[in-house]
């Protein structure tokens, strides 16, 4: 088990997306720099320590968990990844806004009075959409040629070339308060929709609706889980190591999760 209290609150950040959302939540500072023990930061933050260790604690492991080693991924290069996603799942995401802003358009037309919580669906979808085209260009115009640009040089034997952004802990933070809020979206979709359930009588419209949303999201959690839990913490290990990652590395104590080595100075 990991011993989070002895921890420093750059090894914890270190160990992925799912353990800077908590720190961020919790407004404790971190950064890959930052040489203060957790305890200190939990206590300068005004928060509860052992409340805090068992939330990180419980990141940990559930990011373990959500990693499939055997699924191919895990072997693909970064810039193969990130291929892999915008090929796959922006496109699809791209295609699925479309179909259902048409399917909630003419919905609402037809059972918008009987039924008003359509109005607000069609809002609260309207803003998700917009987050979810920015977050893709940024993705596919800034982060993920960053990445492939880095994974390149690295191979070349050249050092982390430098990026506008700094480091690109920045804009991965970025990225995972977007998939925050859609995931929040998705929720809010969900409560005002009943869990996506048709009422009696709809017509086939509404049903292709609620099940189109639906495969939107079981796409997006895919989508989100690649980049969070795998090609996010790969190219954070990739930027701190300063070296190109190795497949068929088995690190004793990687139980899931990729450990970072400080880079030498
Ligand atoms: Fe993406
Ligand atoms: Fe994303």
């Amino acid at each position: 088990m990991l011993d989070i209290r002895s921890k420093s609150i750059s090894d914890l950040s270190r160990i992925g997306p799912s353990v800077i959302r908590v720190l961020e939540r919790s407004r404790v500072a971190y950064g890959c720099c930052t040489a203060d023990s957790f305890e200190n930061a939990c206590r300068d933050a005004g928060v509860d320590v052992e409340e805090i260790a068992a939330l990180v604690e419980q990141a940990e492991i559930a990011s373990r968990g959500a990693i499939d080693r055997d699924d191919g991924f895990d072997a693909m290069s970064l810039a193969a990844l990130c291929d892999h996603i915008v090929r796959k799942h922006h496109a699809y995401t791209r295609e699925a806004d479309r179909d259902v802003a048409t399917l909630i358009g003419s919905v609402c037309s037809v059972h918008g009075v009987e039924h008003p919580e359509l109005s607000t669906i069609q809002r609260v979808f309207g803003s998700l959409a917009l987050i979810l085209e920015n977050h893709l260009l940024k993705e596919e115009r800034v982060l993920f040629p960053y990445i492939a640009l880095m994974e390149s040089s690295l191979n070349f034997g050249k050092p982390v070339p430098a990026a506008p952004f700094g480091s690109i802990a920045e804009p991965i933070r970025v990225m995972l308060s977007d998939h925050e809020a859609v995931n929040g979206s998705i929720s809010e979709i969900r409560r005002l929709s009943g869990d996506l359930t048709v009422p009696e009588g709809a017509c086939d419209g509404y049903r292709a609706l609620y099940a189109a949303i639906d495969d939107l999201e079981k796409d997006l959690r895919q989508h989100i889980h690649l980049e969070d839990d795998l090609l996010f913490p790969k190219a954070m290990e990739m930027e701190m190591s300063g070296v190109p990652l190795d497949p068929n590395r088995v690190d004793e104590n990687r139980s899931g999760l990729p450990i970072i080595q400080p880079r030498h100075h």
